[in-house]
């Protein structure tokens, strides 16, 4: 079902109001936008030069050995040209058996040179575009992937209904205390090749059902790092605790956080629809859920997790919620499903605002520590109408884009000169990336993803490859 059919703002606006979409706001006035999304935005004594991100997307396109290839090069060259003062580089694991796939970036001694190469030529890029660098802040995402890790899963604890969807038995043994305690040094190297190599900030990740999520909410895990508030914090408090310590003010320490987990949804096969999971209640799992229904969320937890990051020096948090595996109309609400997958259970805009609203009560209970916002690119050309309206109410510090900035990277400097993005360009939601990011039939073992129908030059024939492969399997 098409949902997306506006012909103009106010017919977008008032179809929010319509279907209780409060969150979800819009400026109209071109200059005012302008002026929202040029605002500059102070994190922690750097000034980053305008309020516009682009959020971490992997491309999966690395080299087998976690070097860049050279979609990975082309991809941040047109993120440095794009505009936007904050680029969050994608997805990098800190150990090989954390990668989520084999064409995954990862961080160690061998590939930190190369990554160097890649942030200086992104900034280079950048400079010549806007004459300047020192208002750029480049953070790396660091990750370990969990239980979608390649080919061997690592998972922080049992919680049947995922382990359903994700294919993990019920005996299937959990990352011990020990290994955990390991794990955290293993970040601590990561962070430090990150500063060598001249990122300015690195992401100690935990969102989108990876293993640092699954920790804060492993309410049923026994152990050092289970159970109460206090043990599912402790591998993110050591692990930042420990970096603060090496590195110092060599690096910023930031956090992706995923701030509400749900269940996961499968697709009923009589029409289509997503559908959750069974589940018991009090649903006694998952991180920002409402343990009485947990398709709603519950901050409490999550603004007393934020309060602590920002004690331990963490100082920038991007909010998202959701994971790409098992409930993805929660983390990028979609027009279309990728192959197979279901059609969203709720109409997308309630996605946008429920990311909007947990966005901006945490922003508003935490007004100096900058956050990052997501989820606008199902707005098309009216998310930076809708993120102008964001930051000027004081709802968040930063717009991110996701989707929207790998089908049009230019989107922000189009944003800041005309406070208008041209409709032929911006993404329409219709998950072929996600379609590539599935297909592993390919020679390294992953296919790239991109936006094949507006990036045709980057995407169109790896997207024909893509399908044709599919046929022949
Ligand atoms: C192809 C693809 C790759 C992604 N890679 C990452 C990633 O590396 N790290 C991450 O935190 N989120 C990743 N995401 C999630 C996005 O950063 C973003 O949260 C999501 O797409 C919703 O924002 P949007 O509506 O602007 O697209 C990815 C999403 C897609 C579709
Ligand atoms: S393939 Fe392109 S248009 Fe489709 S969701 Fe991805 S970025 Fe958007």
């Amino acid at each position: 079902m098409k949902h997306f059919t506006y012909k103009s703002l106010p017919e977008l606006e008032s179809d929010a109001e319509r279907i209780g979409a409060g969150w979800v706001r819009f400026e109209h006035d071109p200059a005012r936008v302008r002026a929202a999304l040029a605002r500059p935005v102070d994190v922690s004594g750097f000034r980053v030069g305008n309020s516009i991100a682009i959020h971490p997307m992997e491309g999966c396109d690395g080299e087998p050995d976690g070097n860049p290839g050279e979609l990975t090069w082309r991809r941040y060259e047109r993120y440095g040209a794009s505009g936007a003062k904050l680029i969050w580089f994608e997805a990098t694991a800190v150990r090989e058996d954390g990668r989520a796939n084999t064409r995954q970036l990862w961080i160690y001694p061998q590939t930190a040179p190369e990554l160097a190469r890649m942030l200086e030529r992104t900034r280079r890029v950048h400079r010549e575009s806007f004459g300047a660098d020192d208002d750029l802040l480049d953070v790396l995402q660091l990750t370990h992937s969990g239980r979608h890790s390649v080919p061997k899963k690592t998972i922080a604890y049992h919680n049947p209904c995922v382990d359903a969807k994700t294919g993990v038995p019920p005996d299937y043994p959990v990352i011990s205390d020990d290994a955990l305690e390991r794990l955290e040094d293993d970040y601590v190297a990561a962070a430090r090749l990150a500063a060598e190599s001249g990122f300015r900030a690195v992401d100690v990740k935990a969102t989108h059902g990876y293993l640092l999520v699954e920790l804060l909410g492993a309410k049923t895990r026994p152990g050092r790092y289970g159970g109460p508030l206090e043990n599912r914090l402790r591998f993110l408090r050591n692990t930042i605790g420990k970096i603060r310590a090496a590195l110092g003010n060599r690096v910023m320490v930031c956090v992706r956080l995923g701030c509400y987990d749900g269940v996961p949804y499968y697709r009923d096969e009589t029409c289509g629809t997503g559908v959750p999971c069974r589940y018991e209640i009090p649903y006694p799992y998952g991180f920002g859920v409402n343990p009485e229904n947990p398709l709603e969320e519950d901050l409490t937890e999550v603004r007393q997790v934020i309060g602590c990051l920002r004690n331990w020096g963490v100082v920038l948090v991007n909010v998202s919620s959701g994971s790409p595996y098992f409930n993805p109309h929660v983390g990028r609400p979609f027009e279309k499903p990728d192959e197979g997958n279901y059609e969203p259970p709720e109409h997308p805009l309630l996605g946008v605002d429920r990311h909007f609203r947990v966005a901006g009560q945490l922003q508003e209970a935490l007004p100096d520590l900058p956050m990052v916002g997501t989820g606008y690119s199902w707005l098309q050309k009216y998310a930076i109408n809708a993120a102008a309206k964001n930051i000027a109410e004081g709802r968040i510090k930063f717009f991110g884009l996701g989707r929207g900035s790998l089908a049009h990277p230019g989107f922000a400097r189009e944003a800041l000169d005309r406070g208008e993005l041209d409709e032929r360009k911006v993404c329409k939601t219709l998950t072929y990336c996600t379609f590539l990011m599935r297909q592993k039939n390919h020679p390294l073992g992953q296919f790239p993803c991109g936006c094949p129908p507006f990036d045709k030059e980057g995407y169109g024939g790896i997207m024909k490859e893509a399908v044709a492969s599919r046929r022949e399997k």
